[in-house]
């Protein structure tokens, strides 16, 4: 199972370390079966990635990657900090397709810089406008792009993140989460129907706290969580780690 915590631009270096050094002391050698991986801002990522080597079950990564290895882009990670510091990116979050216009084909790019350089994106998609032939058109839209530029050997995440469950309090129904999960796995296993190809986890995120996880983990399809307001303080990211290393939660 995997847990996410995007942190946003929410916290300061300062309350960045904090948390971490906190995780470190109340989860390092306590759970098992689980992977945990951190997305602090760009600041913090040097500190927070330092603090948890690399056998440890907590990773780190970024909340967005270069878009080309020759590429200058004002505003963006360093491609040798990205390849040192990160085990993963968040890449395509609707936050940055909305306000900042990011399209397919440029996190499509990032999503395969990324694994040139040994970091696992995790590919943020949401429900994408439907046609009357095919509700799910823009959703595979944004898979396909994806499944186009990169090679059918490389590891990849998808997490769904729709975007009215996205910091509202009000997650998604788990029955459509069940059912997206599925077209989504179906829609990869079409294009990547070679027997080399690893498995890719799907991760639902949208207002996850410890109080609704349990619909979530139980669902078939569904590999993990992406939290973000709920991962902000170490109480409340705990309480989510405990309910997602207790099999009882699962089925
Ligand atoms: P919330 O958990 O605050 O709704 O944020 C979800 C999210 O955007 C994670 O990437």
């Amino acid at each position: 199972m995997y847990i996410l915590a995007n942190w946003k631009n929410s916290l300061s270096s300062e309350n960045s370390k904090r948390l971490a050094e906190s995780l470190h002391t109340r989860i390092i050698g306590k759970y098992f079966n689980i992977n945990i991986v951190l997305f602090p801002d760009n600041i913090s990522i040097e500190a927070v990635s330092l603090m948890f080597d690399s056998a440890s079950m907590v990773r780190v990564g970024a909340q967005d990657g270069p878009l080309g290895p020759k590429t200058t882009l004002t505003g963006s990670i360093s491609l040798s900090n990205f390849g040192k510091f990160c085990a993963y990116v968040l890449l395509g979050h609707s936050e940055r397709r909305m306000l900042l216009g990011e399209t397919d084909e440029m996190i499509a790019q990032k999503a395969a810089l990324a694994i040139d350089v040994g970091v696992i994106p995790v590919i943020c998609v949401n429900k994408g406008d439907g046609t009357k032939i095919d509700p799910h058109f823009g959703l595979k839209a944004q898979l396909e792009s994806i499944l186009d530029h990169i090679d059918s050997k490389s590891k990849f995440v998808i997490a769904y993140e729709p975007i009215d469950a996205i910091g509202t309090g009000i997650p998604a129904d788990p029955e459509e989460v069940k059912n997206i999960a599925g077209i989504i796995h179906e829609t990869i296993f079409i294009s990547r129907n070679v027997k080399s190809s690893p498995y890719i986890p799907v991760l639902y995120g949208g207002s996850v706290n410890d109080k609704n996880i349990k619909s979530f983990l139980s669902l078939e399809g569904i590999d993990g969580v992406l939290v973000g307001s709920a991962s902000l303080t170490a109480d409340s990211f705990l309480r989510i780690i405990k309910k997602v290393s207790d099999p009882k939660h699962y089925k």
